[in-house]
């Protein structure tokens, strides 16, 4: 039995009785031996009732990242092994995607702290927990065991999770092959994936709504693609027989890896890409008068902490508000929020309300859209679920 403990209260207990993973500094009440970052330790009820071992920050918002429930289970490579392998069963029974998807995402795998993306022969994984950055060898060691086609695992370890932890920021091969960038299929587009771009180097969470926005596109469409990363859905939107796509972003290195993917695909000359602010470029182009038979909005999660809510809100309904103003009477918005404290309902109040200023009216086209099942939502914890889409057709008030 390990002598580091804590005790959490009523609220905690409750939500880890129901399957969250994660418990929060503001639910601990007491704990119990020399507690470091990264240790495991054992979690137990105010009463004394055992819940289960994982890693501890004391120095974190996320105080314990449950590995087990288990009292006998060791924190070691096996746990890791399986929790993979558990990882992939799921994987395999759902998915299509045989060699680009999400292998692990953190406490929906049971393995809070740790994602996982694969890109055909390159994993790329990130850790934004001390306890799971000691073990990450033993980590890359079972991910190539699991899937002996992968020879590269790389490490992006870099953003505001690991800073907020404590952990430095690397970004390297740790395990195998020198290999940063691959070929990736998904629904009749292609794309290059380097390990070194933005996250693990590709969103993968939008595969299925990049795909979905395939069936809108009859031939000869105009599209615009407002925080295209490396072209996302607007190489969908060509590919599917677009016209014209003028793709947005703010970063150059994403805009030129955008621009190799449409020379990938062979769509180039029916592309145009902007290297710029999405606020000022859409009312450039509302200025100029530009009408769009779809737009793609899917920025940056602008709502990183709760306290942020209503200044991110206002970010995305200026945003909404704009991308709505270039759709032309009779076409499509396709809008997209990436932050987990705005739910669904807040993301609607939202639209409605910059669909009001726009003087638009909104038909939903889809079920309300989420991530790619390969970032399972957790049914028992919040924090699992974050990204919203939504297809809306679009008709002026008159
Ligand atoms: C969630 S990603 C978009 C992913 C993309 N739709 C895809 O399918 O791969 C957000 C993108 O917004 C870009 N971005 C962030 N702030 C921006 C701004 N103010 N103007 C333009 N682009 C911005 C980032 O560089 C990033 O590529």
């Amino acid at each position: 039995m390990s002598e580091k403990k804590v005790y959490v209260d009523a609220q905690a207990y409750r939500a880890i009785d129901k399957g969250a993973m994660i418990v929060f500094k503001k639910g601990v009440i007491r704990t119990e031996g020399e507690i470091k970052p990264g240790d495991v330790v054992e979690v137990y009820s105010r009463a004394g009732k055992f819940l289960g071992k994982g890693f501890v920050n004391p120095n974190s918002n996320i105080m314990v990242r449950l590995l087990t429930k288990e009292r006998d289970v060791e924190v070691n490579k096996e746990l890791f092994k399986e929790r993979l392998k558990r990882a992939n069963e799921y994987r395999k029974r759902i998915l299509r995607y045989e060699k680009a998807y999400r292998m692990v995402y953190g406490e929906a795998d049971y393995l809070p702290g740790l994602i996982v993306d694969r890109f055909n022969e390159i994993a790329s994984l990130q850790i934004s927990s001390v306890g799971m950055e000691r073990f990450k060898l033993d980590v890359a060691e079972a991910i190539m065991e699991a899937e002996p086609e992968i020879e590269t695992v790389f490490e992006k370890n870099t953003g505001r999770a690991r800073r907020r932890e404590g952990l430095p920021e690397i970004e390297r091969v740790l395990l195998g092959k020198e290999k940063y960038r691959t070929i990736i299929t998904e629904g009749k587009a292609k794309f290059i994936v380097d390990m070194r771009g933005q996250k693990t180097g590709f969103f993968l969470d939008q595969r299925e709504n990049r795909i979905a926005l395939e069936k809108y596109i009859k031939g000869g469409e105009k599209v615009l693609d407002v925080f295209t990363y490396t072209g996302g859905f607007a190489i969908h939107a060509a590919v599917a027989g677009a016209e014209k796509v003028v793709a947005v972003d703010k970063s150059p290195r994403a805009i030129a890896q955008a621009k190799e993917n449409a020379k990938l695909n062979g769509v180039e000359d029916r592309m145009e890409f902007i290297i710029g602010s999405a606020f000022s470029e859409m009312e450039r182009l509302q200025k100029e008068g530009e009408k769009f038979d779809v737009v793609i909005l899917d920025p940056p999660a602008f709502v990183q902490h709760e306290k942020d809510l209503k200044k991110g809100l206002r970010a995305y309904f200026n945003v909404n508000y704009q991308g709505l103003k270039l759709v032309k009477d009779g076409g499509i918005l396709v809008t997209c929020s990436c932050s987990q404290h705005v739910d669904m309902q807040l993301f609607k109040d939202m639209i409605i309300a910059a669909s009001a200023k726009a003087g638009k009216f909104l038909k939903l086209l889809e079920p309300y859209r989420v991530q790619a099942p390969d970032h399972p939502i957790l049914m028992a914890s919040k924090d699992t679920e974050y990204l919203k889409c939504l297809f809306l057709y679009v008709e002026d008030m008159k």
